[in-house]
């Protein structure tokens, strides 16, 4: 008999092993999922200066990321509202305009229509042809993209989660390396381990020992959850960039980590590429960008990390697949699985891509 998630996490089961198995599941999960919700596409470091671009794919759609001459920041879906052809193929660059590589139809940088030299005796208005935006908003200098024409802004999504930001210097962050793997497992499998650090102490020995785990909190929140942790040795400025160890989750799957070590951001995305395979970007980005030591050490620890946490991700996800696993239970510590598993029952259940959750700790 398959179980539902319960609200109160000592009685609860995980989701089902279905959920991580089946093609169908991503599919439902792309619409009431991804498509629904904010998700990453980058910081406005990225297009400093009018006409600067990058391009993101968004819920399997490339998006566009462009500064208008009026300093603002727009997303577009990268299609030509002529005959579909990509309208930019570059990963980043700078554009006076956006012209089509098709039939050189030209765009304006804020969407318009500007020219389409093979229309000629075509009747047509040009405000039918503005490139479609759907929702960008930047919060804490980051530019999220929400491809739901009603979505709720991030404010009532994520609460406070961005006011405890406000004293870190974040529009100072530049980015120093964008690293991207492939993963041979179900994009939740990646999210869940992240979740919860019970696995610390055996997968990850070099972690645990620069952090004072006796100390390690782990919260949730409507739509985001927290794991903090102090350093070891203590710390006379633990609301320093790099003077802690600091992991905010914002479902569906991101998450906003500022680790040991030089003054450092880095952001974390799990990404289905299909229903058994998942690409993790991590983007990190420092306040300084000329202490080529202290970041090569930075990465050596991050990607320790990253590597270790690629091993168990692949073997549970061939546990999940095995015939003698359906569902698993939860540990008091693991509540913040519990609470991304609930978010995901619930938007699967629903129509709605947030919900409200009060769980129960007990
Ligand atoms: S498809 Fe873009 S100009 Fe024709
Ligand atoms: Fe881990």
């Amino acid at each position: 008999m398959e179980h539902k998630v319960n609200p109160e996490l000592s009685q609860s089961h995980t989701l089902p092993s279905r959920l991580y198995t089946e093609e169908a599941a991503l599919k439902n999960e792309q619409e009431k999922i991804f498509e629904k919700t904010w998700l990453f596409a980058g910081h406005i470091s990225q297009v400093k200066n009018a006409g600067d671009y990058f391009t993101k794919d968004i819920a399997g759609h490339s998006i566009l990321i462009i500064k208008g001459n009026d300093e603002e920041i727009r997303s577009f879906y990268n299609v030509c509202p002529h005959r579909a052809s990509k309208l930019v193929e570059n990963e980043c660059g700078h554009k006076k305009n956006i012209q089509c590589p098709y039939h050189a139809w030209s765009f304006t940088l804020d969407g318009h229509l500007n020219r389409a030299p093979n229309m000629k005796g075509v009747s047509y208005n040009s405000e039918d042809f503005c490139l479609k935006n759907p929702k960008l908003e930047i919060v804490a200098s980051f530019i999220f993209v929400n491809l739901d024409e009603n979505a709720s802004p991030m404010s009532e999504v994520f609460g406070n989660l961005f006011d405890g930001f406000k004293n870190y210097p974040f529009e100072d962050l530049k980015l120093a390396r964008s690293k991207e793997d492939i993963v041979k497992c179900n994009w939740k499998v990646t999210v869940d381990n992240y979740l919860e650090c019970d696995h610390c102490p055996t997968i990850h020995k070099g972690f645990v020992n620069t952090l004072d785990m006796g100390h390690y909190e782990i919260s949730t929140f409507d739509n985001f959850s927290y794991q903090g942790v102090p350093l070891r040795a203590g710390t006379s400025e633990p609301d320093q960039l790099g003077q802690s160890a600091k992991y905010y989750f914002l479902y569906p799957n991101m998450w906003i980590s500022i680790n040991p070590g030089l003054p450092n951001v880095s952001i974390n995305q799990s990404i289905p590429i299909d229903h058994k395979t998942t690409q993790l970007i991590y983007s990190t980005y420092f306040l300084d960008l000329n202490d080529q030591d202290a970041q090569k050490k930075f990465y050596a620890f991050l990607d320790q990390v990253r590597e270790e946490d690629f091993v168990i991700c692949e073997t549970v996800q061939k546990g999940i697949e095995s015939k003698g696993y359906t569902q698993g239970r939860f540990s008091l510590t693991e509540n913040c699985v519990h609470h991304f598993h609930l978010l995901v029952q619930s938007a699967l259940e629903s129509e709605k891509a947030y919900v409200s959750l009060k769980t129960k700790v007990k």
